[in-house]
């Protein structure tokens, strides 16, 4: 038996995060052997953001996270920050735009987001080893052991950077979690994130809307967010909703102002100065006309504004900022962006990413429960919480 190759340390996982943090310890003169099983590295960075990668927010900051420790992400994002990243972008001459709500996009392709992470890992000397599985790890006077596709490397660092199982079909595992208990670690429940609800009941009729979308405000779980929601055929899905998925859970309602611009009072307004107008006419001035008659539907108003009552009025106003829908569930981790849940920060130091208990060991990206919002903020804890542990190990 050959000896085993030896570094300084082994990353499992090529995607955002191991990439980064391969660029950086190798950068500092360490020896790094990145490994991953799929055939090509950062296939998550290749379809971001529609092939284009919002690759972070410029305003990403720890309140835009989810954790059962909501301070874990703070020292990682407040040492490299999406300026920072953006600096690096600039290096490489990639051009890019602010879409909108702060997310940074590339003008061309995701692809060059993944060319930059691989010419910073070779010009950190990287050992890059694609299509290679994990067969085994031991661990024994302080040195990992790894054995993978039939050769065995060691090292004293070992660094879980295998994501979360969200959008399994792109090679996308539990293996993390697996990992990490294997060492003591705890892990917070996973649960897909970022992902379209579905409606059943009474509320399937909704699925009827199907292709309809509508500049809303949704609130779950403490969070809102005013950004578009979309009927779909199983439910409902759009930024407002994908964001509010993050913190909803079975049996909760999604709350959705369907007319977040107007103020206390407008309908009653709207009576008194048009009193012939009919409510599908009037909605359908501020929403999508089917929208707008299903709604009006529900609402139980008399055709016209004028004969309708101002309790009635004031009853199809609060409705129309506060219509409650209750998910029957998610499309699940196949259709999930993210996952939110992973391996608990309690174990993990937040400044290296190191396990408390397992000197060597790191976790980082998102197999770590920290889970972003929607717009580039997943990538910059990748790129973060990579860097994190690419100065440490
Ligand atoms: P990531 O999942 O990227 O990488 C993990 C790597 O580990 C993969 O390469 C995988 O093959 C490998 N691996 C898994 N199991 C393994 C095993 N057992 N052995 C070896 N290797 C293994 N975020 C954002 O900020 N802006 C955006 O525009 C988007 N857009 C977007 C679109 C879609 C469709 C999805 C699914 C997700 C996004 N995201 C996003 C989320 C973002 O892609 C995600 O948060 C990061 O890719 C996470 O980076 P990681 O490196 O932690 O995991």
């Amino acid at each position: 038996m050959p000896a085993p190759a030896s570094y300084d340390a082994i990353i499992l996982g090529a995607g955002g995060a191991g990439l980064m943090c391969a660029a950086i310890a190798g950068q500092r003169g360490r020896r790094v052997l990145l490994l991953d099983h799929a055939p090509e590295p950062g296939r998550k960075i290749l379809i971001s953001g529609g092939g284009r990668c919002n690759f972070t927010n410029v305003g990403a900051g720890p309140a835009n996270y989810l954790s059962a420790n909501p301070h874990f992400a703070r020292s990682a994002l407040a040492r490299y920050t999406p300026q920072d990243f953006l600096a690096l972008v600039e290096k490489h001459r990639i051009a890019w735009h602010e879409k909108t709500l702060g997310q940074l996009f590339c003008d061309g392709s995701a692809r060059q987001i993944v060319a930059m992470l691989l010419d910073e890992s070779a010009a950190g000397g990287v050992t890059l080893r694609c299509e290679t599985a994990v067969d085994g790890i031991d661990h024994a006077d302080g040195r990992f052991r790894v054995t993978a596709s039939g050769t065995t490397a060691e090292a004293p660092a070992l660094v879980i950077a295998t994501g979360g199982p969200s959008i399994p079909k792109l090679g996308a595992t539990g293996f993390a979690y697996d990992l990490a208990r294997r060492f003591g670690l705890k892990v917070v429940e996973p649960r897909p994130a970022l992902v379209p609800l579905t409606l059943g009941g009474e509320e399937a009729l909704f699925r009827t809307l199907s292709g309809v979308a509508a500049p809303v405000e949704a609130r779950c779980g403490g969070a809102s967010f005013r950004e578009a929601a979309l009927f779909t055929h199983k439910g409902m899905s759009g930024p407002a909703i994908l964001q509010v998925s993050s913190y909803w859970k079975r049996g909760q309602a999604v709350a959705i102002d369907f007319l977040p611009q107007e103020g206390s009072g407008w309908l009653r307004e709207a009576k008194r100065q048009r009193p012939r107008v009919r409510l599908p006419s009037l909605l359908g001035e501020r929403l999508p006309a089917r929208l707008a008659d299903t709604l009006a539907e529900r609402l139980g108003v008399p055709a016209e504004l004028g004969n309708a009552p101002d309790r009635l009025l004031e009853e199809a106003e609060r409705r129309l900022a506060d219509w409650r829908f209750m998910p029957n569930g998610s499309e699940g981790f196949a259709k999930a962006e993210v996952t939110a849940g992973g391996i608990s920060t309690a174990d993990l130091s937040s400044r290296t990413m190191e396990a408390r208990k397992v000197p060597g060991l790191y976790a980082i990206g998102e197999a770590v429960d920290v889970t972003g919002w929607l717009g580039g903020y997943n990538f910059q804890w990748a790129w973060a919480s990579g860097v994190a542990a690419g100065q440490a190990i």
